[in-house]
């Protein structure tokens, strides 16, 4: 039974154009893991709040400013993937030709959050190793680069770059700055490693042999790519085709599309190649976001045409896999992203509803939520994709959100349960119920849970909508949003389970675990 959805025309979402999501990134080195029966890959996962990534700015943030952090960033997202819904109503998933390219407008993320799990890849021949964010909510893998190519006569792309390169070369060597303020680091300087290796840490397609740009006179370029935020410009039929992501406030990061190989390592020990993949060459990222060297970028886990997904389910299996571990969890605990048969140990049974595929997003059929057993009254449309609803699961948005008459129903249903706490007034981020959690007990709390089409019940752990947001101090962890529109289930929500996306079966499953 395939399903692959469509927009439809009801199903456009009023929205203003304003931004793209923009994730602070972070990157290290690198791991794997191993199997080559039935082609398993594993990529070691670890959620961004790890403490392997704070001494690169953003762990010693306190929780506050990190939920806060997050609760923006989401926001900023959302007005991305409101964009992307709109864009794709009229388009066949099959078909994406025949795109106006459009440019927009950006707001920066504000401050990093640290809402995402990062994922180590390897890319290029021989391999360069990077960790980037695990994000379903986006097709294109992209890296942060070192302009190699810059070197080659590309008029074009000089041109464009001309009035930022001063800043760019400082951005460049801020990010090696340790300091934790995003207006000190932008002028920090920093030794750099990179002395010894320019290529330490960022991608440097010219010592890929496999790595190939793909030109702005291309059909690939200029449709393919379009909705991509490829530009149109195209001084000379073989210079790069370029993208160019900007925000309101006047950030932005720009590069170029190209074709590399990306290897994964099979869980029998032998490598596996996925070649010819679109990925994203960041050269210039300005202005105020707060980039790491080290950062490598994002790995697009969203569906779309050649994107890693699209390439990686059709040769291992159809399907991935990720399980969340504790978004606070320690260094030494991670986990895997697997394409393939997961390995997880489970602590319940895995069960299973459609997934309903609108690239680049993965949504599900909701058919009701329960507090304390009670079903929520919440009329069908919240979560109906023909009605302008529906809920999409998404690993780079950290707080749940739902549209108003959702919220609302849990919103009153989860406070029954609150009634003993002492409420705590201030603000974390605009969360509405937020209470001292000295002598407060778990346990006490009504059980949220989401019912699927088909009967499987989805039963977080009560931490994923009771979080912690302060020392001494939990809030209800879901964000209203104003309808219509689409629901999200954040990664916090997400974790502790494990979740596999089957793009053969277009189903979703999920089963509990502790993910270490
Ligand atoms: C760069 O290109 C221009 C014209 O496209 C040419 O005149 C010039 O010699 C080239 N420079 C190098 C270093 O290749
Ligand atoms: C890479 O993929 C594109 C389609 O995206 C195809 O047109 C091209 O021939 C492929 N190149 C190689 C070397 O396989
Ligand atoms: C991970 O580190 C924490 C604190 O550093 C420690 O308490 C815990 O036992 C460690 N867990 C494992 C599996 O090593
Ligand atoms: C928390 O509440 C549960 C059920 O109400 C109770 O069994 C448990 O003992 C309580 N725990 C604490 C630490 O009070
Ligand atoms: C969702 O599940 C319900 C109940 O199983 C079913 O009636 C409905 O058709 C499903 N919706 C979609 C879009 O598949």
């Amino acid at each position: 039974m395939r399903r692959r959805m469509q927009w439809s025309i009801s199903s456009q979402i009023l929205m203003i154009i304003i931004s793209f999501f923009f994730i602070p990134i972070i990157v290290h080195g690198f791991n794997v893991e191993k199997d080559h029966e039935g082609h398993k890959v594993k990529l070691e996962l670890v959620h961004r709040h790890n403490a392997r990534f704070a001494k690169h700015g953003g762990g010693n943030l306190n929780k506050v400013e990190a939920i806060k952090g997050f609760i923006h960033r989401d926001y900023i997202r959302r007005m991305r993937m409101n964009q992307r819904w709109g864009l794709y109503h009229p388009i066949s998933s099959h078909r994406r030709k025949g795109f106006e390219t459009f440019q927009m407008s950006m707001h920066a993320g504000a401050d990093y959050g640290f809402g995402e799990y990062f994922v180590q890849v390897q890319v290029g021949t021989p391999s360069q190793k990077f960790w980037l964010v695990a994000d379903t909510g986006n097709e294109l893998t992209w890296f942060n680069c070192k302009d190699a190519l810059e070197t080659k006569n590309h008029s074009g792309v000089r041109k464009r770059h001309k009035k930022s390169s001063k800043k760019k070369s400082k951005s460049r060597h801020k990010s090696r700055s340790r300091s934790k303020k995003k207006k000190t680091r932008t002028r920090t300087k920093t030794r750099v490693r990179a002395k010894t290796n320019p290529c330490n840490g960022v991608f440097c397609p010219k010592r890929s042999g496999s790595f190939q740009a793909v030109t702005c006179s291309s059909d690939k370029c200029k449709f393919d790519l379009s909705n991509l935020f490829s530009l149109t410009e195209c001084p000379r039929p073989s210079d790069p085709c370029q993208y160019d992501i900007s925000y309101i406030d006047g950030s932005s990061a720009k590069g170029y599309f190209g074709t590399d190989t990306i290897t994964v390592d099979l869980t029998n020990g032998k490598k596996g190649k996925l070649h010819n993949l679109t990925i994203g060459c960041t050269k210039s990222v300005l202005n105020g976001i707060t980039f790491n060297q080290e950062t490598g970028g994002i790995l697009g886990l969203g569906y779309g045409k050649d994107s890693f997904v699209d390439k990686s389910v059709i040769e291992y299996g159809g399907k991935f896999s990720y399980c969340l571990m504790d978004h606070l969890s320690n260094k030494n605990v991670s986990n895997y992203l697997t394409f393939g048969s997961y390995n997880a140990k489970l602590l319940g049974e895995m069960q299973t509803s459609e997934l309903l595929l609108f690239p680049p997003f993965y949504g599900v059929n909701i058919t009701g939520i329960s507090v304390g057993g009670q079903m929520l009254k919440i009329p069908s449309q919240v979560w109906d994709f023909d009605a302008k609803g529906g809920v999409i699961l998404d690993s780079g948005t950290t707080l749940t959100q739902l549209i108003e008459p959702a919220y609302v129903a849990v919103f009153e249903a989860l406070t029954k349960s609150l009634t003993k706490v002492n409420k705590v007034s201030d603000d974390f981020g605009g969360l509405e119920f937020c209470f001292s959690s000295e002598g407060f007990n778990m346990s006490t709390v009504a059980k949220l849970v989401f019912h699927f089409g088909g009967g499987a019940n989805f039963e977080p752990p009560v931490k994923s909508y009771i979080i912690d947001v302060a020392p001494g101090v939990k809030c209800i962890g879901i964000i209203v949003i104003n309808g219509p529109g689409v629901s999200v289930m954040g990664n916090i929500m997400q974790q502790n389970h494990l979740w596999e996306f089957d793009l053969a079966q277009y189903t979703v499953g999920f089963a509990p675990s502790t993910c270490t």
